[in-house]
Protein backbone atom coordinates (compact mmCIF):
# COMPACT_ATOMS: atom_id res chain seq x y z
CA UNK A 1 0.00 0.00 0.00
CA UNK A 2 2.77 2.51 1.09
CA UNK A 3 5.66 3.16 -1.87
CA UNK A 4 7.61 4.80 1.00
CA UNK A 5 10.00 6.87 -1.98
CA UNK A 6 6.92 8.95 -2.26
CA UNK A 7 5.61 9.65 1.03
CA UNK A 8 6.55 12.71 3.48
CA UNK A 9 8.77 12.38 6.18
CA UNK A 10 12.33 11.23 6.43
CA UNK A 11 13.18 7.64 6.29
CA UNK A 12 16.81 7.83 5.95
CA UNK A 13 17.64 6.72 9.37
CA UNK A 14 15.05 4.03 9.86
CA UNK A 15 15.12 0.91 12.12
CA UNK A 16 14.34 -2.45 10.70
CA UNK A 17 10.96 -1.76 12.40
CA UNK A 18 10.76 1.80 10.79
CA UNK A 19 11.56 3.34 14.28
CA UNK A 20 13.61 6.39 14.68
CA UNK A 21 14.86 8.56 17.29
CA UNK A 22 12.20 11.18 18.35
CA UNK A 23 14.59 14.56 17.94
CA UNK A 24 12.78 16.02 20.31
CA UNK A 25 15.61 18.87 21.00
CA UNK A 26 15.22 19.95 17.18
CA UNK A 27 11.38 21.00 17.27
CA UNK A 28 11.32 24.89 16.80
CA UNK A 29 9.53 27.40 18.89
CA UNK A 30 6.62 27.75 16.03
CA UNK A 31 6.67 24.27 16.04
CA UNK A 32 5.71 24.13 19.46
CA UNK A 33 3.48 26.74 19.15
CA UNK A 34 1.54 25.32 16.42
CA UNK A 35 0.95 21.99 17.88
CA UNK A 36 -0.68 24.34 21.46
CA UNK A 37 -2.96 26.11 18.47
CA UNK A 38 -4.34 23.09 17.58
CA UNK A 39 -3.97 21.65 20.95
CA UNK A 40 -6.39 23.97 22.36
CA UNK A 41 -8.68 24.31 19.31
CA UNK A 42 -9.41 20.91 19.59
CA UNK A 43 -9.56 20.40 23.61
CA UNK A 44 -11.87 23.19 23.74
CA UNK A 45 -14.31 20.54 21.63
CA UNK A 46 -13.87 17.28 23.00
CA UNK A 47 -15.93 18.31 26.54
CA UNK A 48 -18.96 18.33 23.95
CA UNK A 49 -18.50 15.97 20.92
CA UNK A 50 -15.65 13.31 22.44
CA UNK A 51 -16.28 9.94 23.93
CA UNK A 52 -16.14 10.27 28.14
CA UNK A 53 -13.10 7.87 28.02
CA UNK A 54 -11.40 10.43 25.73
CA UNK A 55 -11.80 13.21 27.54
CA UNK A 56 -10.57 11.39 31.04
CA UNK A 57 -7.52 9.68 29.09
CA UNK A 58 -6.45 13.35 27.91
CA UNK A 59 -7.24 15.31 30.95
CA UNK A 60 -4.61 12.74 32.67
CA UNK A 61 -2.21 13.25 30.18
CA UNK A 62 -1.63 17.23 30.30
CA UNK A 63 -0.03 17.32 27.06
CA UNK A 64 -1.11 20.21 25.42
CA UNK A 65 2.26 22.72 26.47
CA UNK A 66 3.54 21.20 22.78
CA UNK A 67 4.55 18.82 20.91
CA UNK A 68 5.19 15.82 23.64
CA UNK A 69 8.44 13.83 24.86
CA UNK A 70 7.34 10.10 23.47
CA UNK A 71 8.90 8.06 26.04
CA UNK A 72 8.16 10.20 28.57
CA UNK A 73 4.52 9.36 27.85
CA UNK A 74 5.53 5.60 26.92
CA UNK A 75 6.63 5.22 30.21
CA UNK A 76 2.84 6.34 31.58
CA UNK A 77 1.00 4.00 29.36
CA UNK A 78 2.75 1.34 29.85
CA UNK A 79 2.42 1.66 33.35
CA UNK A 80 -1.20 1.99 32.64
CA UNK A 81 -2.01 -0.84 29.77
CA UNK A 82 1.43 -2.04 28.76
CA UNK A 83 1.38 0.13 25.29
CA UNK A 84 4.62 2.30 24.11
CA UNK A 85 4.97 4.70 21.39
CA UNK A 86 7.05 4.48 18.82
CA UNK A 87 8.90 7.25 16.73
CA UNK A 88 8.02 6.86 13.14
CA UNK A 89 8.87 8.98 9.87
CA UNK A 90 5.17 8.67 8.31
CA UNK A 91 3.31 6.33 7.24
CA UNK A 92 4.94 2.54 7.63
CA UNK A 93 4.07 -0.42 5.50
CA UNK A 94 0.98 -2.55 6.54
CA UNK A 95 3.26 -5.58 7.84
CA UNK A 96 5.43 -3.02 10.01
CA UNK A 97 2.20 -1.19 11.23
CA UNK A 98 0.10 -4.37 12.32
CA UNK A 99 3.42 -5.99 13.82
CA UNK A 100 3.76 -2.68 16.19
CA UNK A 101 0.11 -3.18 16.89
CA UNK A 102 0.44 -6.68 17.87
CA UNK A 103 3.47 -6.24 20.40
CA UNK A 104 1.16 -3.05 21.67
CA UNK A 105 3.92 -0.14 20.19
CA UNK A 106 1.49 2.52 18.47
CA UNK A 107 3.29 4.14 15.70
CA UNK A 108 3.07 7.82 15.92
CA UNK A 109 4.69 10.01 13.16
CA UNK A 110 7.24 12.69 13.84
CA UNK A 111 7.21 15.65 11.65
CA UNK A 112 4.26 18.35 12.17
CA UNK A 113 1.86 19.86 9.61
CA UNK A 114 2.30 23.14 8.46
CA UNK A 115 0.65 26.29 9.69
CA UNK A 116 -0.82 26.08 5.92
CA UNK A 117 -2.20 22.53 7.18
CA UNK A 118 -3.73 24.05 9.80
CA UNK A 119 -7.03 22.89 9.32
CA UNK A 120 -6.98 19.88 6.78
CA UNK A 121 -3.93 17.60 5.97
CA UNK A 122 -4.46 14.04 4.49
CA UNK A 123 -1.62 12.34 5.60
CA UNK A 124 -0.96 11.96 9.22
CA UNK A 125 1.35 13.71 11.07
CA UNK A 126 2.30 13.79 14.80
CA UNK A 127 -0.72 16.24 15.95
CA UNK A 128 -3.09 13.53 14.26
CA UNK A 129 -1.37 10.44 15.69
CA UNK A 130 -0.65 12.04 19.11
CA UNK A 131 -3.82 13.68 19.91
CA UNK A 132 -5.97 11.43 17.89
CA UNK A 133 -4.98 7.69 19.03
CA UNK A 134 -2.50 7.92 22.12
CA UNK A 135 -5.43 9.11 24.48
CA UNK A 136 -7.60 6.26 23.97
CA UNK A 137 -4.67 4.23 24.60
CA UNK A 138 -4.74 4.60 28.00
CA UNK A 139 -8.16 2.61 28.12
CA UNK A 140 -8.18 -0.95 28.87
CA UNK A 141 -11.11 -2.15 26.38
CA UNK A 142 -9.42 0.06 23.24
CA UNK A 143 -5.68 -0.61 24.55
CA UNK A 144 -7.01 -4.42 23.77
CA UNK A 145 -9.16 -4.20 21.21
CA UNK A 146 -5.59 -2.47 19.30
CA UNK A 147 -3.46 -4.99 19.63
CA UNK A 148 -5.95 -7.95 18.15
CA UNK A 149 -6.63 -5.20 15.57
CA UNK A 150 -2.80 -5.67 15.17
CA UNK A 151 -3.14 -9.32 15.37
CA UNK A 152 -6.05 -9.52 12.86
CA UNK A 153 -4.12 -7.41 10.34
CA UNK A 154 -1.22 -9.70 9.94
CA UNK A 155 -3.52 -12.64 9.35
CA UNK A 156 -5.90 -10.32 6.98
CA UNK A 157 -2.52 -10.04 5.07
CA UNK A 158 -1.76 -13.86 5.00
CA UNK A 159 -6.04 -14.27 3.46
CA UNK A 160 -6.15 -11.63 1.01
CA UNK A 161 -8.60 -9.49 3.37
CA UNK A 162 -6.88 -6.16 3.85
CA UNK A 163 -9.45 -4.18 2.04
CA UNK A 164 -12.14 -5.46 4.19
CA UNK A 165 -10.06 -5.24 7.44
CA UNK A 166 -8.83 -1.21 6.14
CA UNK A 167 -12.29 -0.62 5.83
CA UNK A 168 -12.94 -1.71 9.74
CA UNK A 169 -10.20 0.31 10.81
CA UNK A 170 -11.62 3.59 8.75
CA UNK A 171 -14.94 3.40 10.68
CA UNK A 172 -13.87 2.61 13.46
CA UNK A 173 -10.48 3.26 14.93
CA UNK A 174 -10.00 6.88 12.70
CA UNK A 175 -14.02 7.84 12.25
CA UNK A 176 -15.78 5.78 15.02
CA UNK A 177 -18.89 7.20 16.88
CA UNK A 178 -20.39 5.61 19.55
CA UNK A 179 -23.42 6.09 21.76
CA UNK A 180 -23.08 7.58 25.23
CA UNK A 181 -25.73 8.37 27.80
CA UNK A 182 -25.16 12.09 26.95
CA UNK A 183 -25.61 11.18 23.36
CA UNK A 184 -23.83 10.01 19.98
CA UNK A 185 -19.93 10.90 20.80
CA UNK A 186 -16.77 10.28 18.64
CA UNK A 187 -14.18 8.34 19.58
CA UNK A 188 -12.46 7.76 15.91
CA UNK A 189 -9.06 9.31 15.92
CA UNK A 190 -9.65 11.45 12.79
CA UNK A 191 -12.61 13.07 13.94
CA UNK A 192 -10.57 13.67 17.47
CA UNK A 193 -8.39 15.51 15.64
CA UNK A 194 -9.97 17.23 12.77
CA UNK A 195 -11.06 20.95 13.79
CA UNK A 196 -14.08 20.54 10.96
CA UNK A 197 -15.37 17.04 11.18
CA UNK A 198 -15.52 16.33 14.44
CA UNK A 199 -18.90 18.80 15.08
CA UNK A 200 -20.04 17.60 11.48
CA UNK A 201 -19.90 13.82 12.61
CA UNK A 202 -21.66 14.53 15.53
CA UNK A 203 -24.31 17.43 15.36
CA UNK A 204 -24.82 17.81 11.37
CA UNK A 205 -27.97 16.55 10.18
CA UNK A 206 -26.04 15.85 6.50
CA UNK A 207 -24.24 12.73 7.16
CA UNK A 208 -25.75 8.90 8.18
CA UNK A 209 -25.15 7.69 11.49
CA UNK A 210 -25.89 3.85 11.26
CA UNK A 211 -26.05 1.35 14.12
CA UNK A 212 -22.58 -0.26 13.54
CA UNK A 213 -22.57 -3.77 11.46
CA UNK A 214 -19.48 -6.09 10.68
CA UNK A 215 -20.13 -6.83 7.31
CA UNK A 216 -21.65 -3.91 6.33
CA UNK A 217 -19.11 -1.91 7.44
CA UNK A 218 -16.79 -3.95 5.75
CA UNK A 219 -18.63 -3.56 2.54
CA UNK A 220 -18.76 -0.43 2.62
CA UNK A 221 -15.38 1.93 0.96
CA UNK A 222 -14.47 5.10 1.99
CA UNK A 223 -12.49 8.66 0.60
CA UNK A 224 -9.60 9.60 2.43
CA UNK A 225 -10.13 13.57 1.16
CA UNK A 226 -13.01 14.52 2.17
CA UNK A 227 -15.77 14.71 5.14
CA UNK A 228 -17.80 11.11 5.28
CA UNK A 229 -21.54 10.85 4.29
CA UNK A 230 -21.69 8.14 6.53
CA UNK A 231 -20.38 7.17 10.22
CA UNK A 232 -21.43 3.82 12.56
CA UNK A 233 -21.96 4.03 15.49
CA UNK A 234 -21.00 1.51 18.38
CA UNK A 235 -22.27 0.65 21.79
CA UNK A 236 -19.13 1.42 23.56
CA UNK A 237 -15.73 -0.29 23.44
CA UNK A 238 -16.86 -3.72 24.79
CA UNK A 239 -19.71 -3.90 22.00
CA UNK A 240 -16.85 -3.31 19.70
CA UNK A 241 -14.42 -5.57 21.08
CA UNK A 242 -17.22 -8.70 21.22
CA UNK A 243 -18.53 -7.65 17.71
CA UNK A 244 -15.06 -7.98 16.33
CA UNK A 245 -14.15 -11.00 18.67
CA UNK A 246 -15.09 -13.59 16.03
CA UNK A 247 -12.54 -15.34 13.38
CA UNK A 248 -12.74 -13.47 10.01
CA UNK A 249 -11.73 -16.13 8.02
CA UNK A 250 -15.02 -17.16 6.66
CA UNK A 251 -15.76 -13.13 6.37
CA UNK A 252 -12.51 -12.62 3.84
CA UNK A 253 -14.11 -15.57 1.75
CA UNK A 254 -17.54 -14.39 1.62
CA UNK A 255 -16.36 -10.97 0.82
CA UNK A 256 -13.57 -11.55 -1.61
CA UNK A 257 -16.49 -13.90 -3.41
CA UNK A 258 -18.22 -10.73 -3.73
CA UNK A 259 -16.31 -7.98 -4.18
CA UNK A 260 -12.80 -9.55 -5.22
CA UNK A 261 -9.66 -9.42 -3.04
CA UNK A 262 -7.33 -8.76 -1.56
CA UNK A 263 -4.73 -6.77 -0.08
CA UNK A 264 -5.52 -3.31 -1.52
N1 LIG B 1 -11.23 -11.23 14.89
C1 LIG B 1 -10.47 -10.78 13.75
C2 LIG B 1 -9.94 -11.98 12.94
O1 LIG B 1 -10.16 -13.10 13.29
C3 LIG B 1 -9.28 -9.91 14.18
C4 LIG B 1 -9.68 -8.57 14.64
C5 LIG B 1 -9.82 -8.26 15.98
C6 LIG B 1 -9.87 -7.55 13.72
C7 LIG B 1 -10.16 -6.98 16.39
C8 LIG B 1 -10.20 -6.30 14.14
C9 LIG B 1 -10.36 -6.00 15.45
O2 LIG B 1 -9.31 -11.81 11.93
CO1 LIG C 1 -4.88 7.71 12.34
Amino acid sequence: MNDTATLRGDYRNIGPDYAVWQDWDAYTPEQHALYRRLYERQSALVPRLACPEFISALARLNAGAGIPRFDEVSKDLKAATGWVIVPVPGLVPDEVFFEHLANRRFPVTVWLRTPEEFDYIVEPDVFHDFFGHVPLLFDQHYADHMQEYGKGGLKALRLGGLKFLARLYWYTIEFGLTNTPAGVRAYGAGLLSSGGELSYAVESPQPARRPFELMTVMRSSYRIDAYQDQYFVIDGFAHLLRETAPDFTPLYAQLVAEQGGANA
